[in-house]
């Protein structure tokens, strides 16, 4: 398949040489092309990888990942341009931290609201699926990083585009059993909060590498 990964940090870059070693053609995408971080990307990617603009990315890609910082995501995804993006899946993976006051950063954009839901709205002929936000980058794309059984949440409001996420999530290591559905995009606010409880783990834990498991009783 065709992916553009629309961000040059390290989690775009993680997704994309993932979605490179798995067989995909990948771009990444920046806001001007020919970035710096990209360029080196696609070297290190070899075979599959090439950059270009955001706008350039998204019309590339079958489907989409937004990694863009979360604050300049929405900005980002308007360069990268509403027709590139109609029809198609956007993989949502952005949070939107603010460090202005210091730390630990300010978490999301409310309890009513997501940046999940604010690029659904913006972009209604998209499919945006909220997933992967709630672990380090490592880890969305090797699952086996953790041991044991844990968890990894998807949400939208088509399900055709929340099962072509969860096949490409299977394909990253991620078993079946432990892509936990949370229904439409709205769920969003809960899994974009839960990176301030992420943020005071990871000081906790004392490494990024670790998830949180959902068990159940039966
Ligand atoms: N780090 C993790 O493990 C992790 C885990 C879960 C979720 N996330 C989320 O994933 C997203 C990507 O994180 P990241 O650490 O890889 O990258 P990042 O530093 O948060 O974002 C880098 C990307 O944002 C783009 N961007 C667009 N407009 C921008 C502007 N006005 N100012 C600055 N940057 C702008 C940059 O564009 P250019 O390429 O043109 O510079 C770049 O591609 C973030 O939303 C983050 O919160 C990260």
């Amino acid at each position: 398949m065709r992916i553009g990964v629309l961000g040059t940090g390290m989690v775009g870059q993680a997704i994309g040489s993932r979605l490179v070693a798995l067989g995909h053609e990948v771009q990444m995408g920046s806001r001007e092309a020919g970035n710096e971080n990209a360029r080196a990307w696609v070297e290190r990617a070899g075979h599959g990888a090439s950059e270009g603009s955001f706008e350039d990315a998204a019309a590339f890609g079958e489907m989409a990942f937004n990694c863009n910082a979360g604050a300049h995501s929405l900005a980002a995804l308007e360069q990268a341009g509403r027709d590139n993006l109609a029809g198609k899946v956007l993989v949502d993976v952005a949070n939107v931290l603010d460090s202005s006051e210091g730390a630990p950063p300010t978490v999301g954009v409310g309890t009513n609201d997501s940046l999940g839901e604010q690029i659904q709205r913006a972009f209604p002929d998209t499919k945006v699926v909220k997933s992967l936000n709630t672990m380090n980058c490592e880890v969305m794309v090797d699952p086996s990083r953790v041991p044991g059984d844990h968890s990894v949440f998807v949400c939208g409001d088509d399900v055709d585009a929340k099962d072509q996420v969860k096949a490409l999530l299977e394909s990253f290591g991620w078993p079946s059993g432990r892509i936990l559905d949370l229904g439409g995009i709205r769920s969003a606010r809960g899994a974009e909060l839960y990176v301030a409880l992420w943020l005071a783990l990871w000081g906790a834990v004392g490494t990024g590498d670790f998830n949180i498991a959902v068990v159940r009783s039966s």
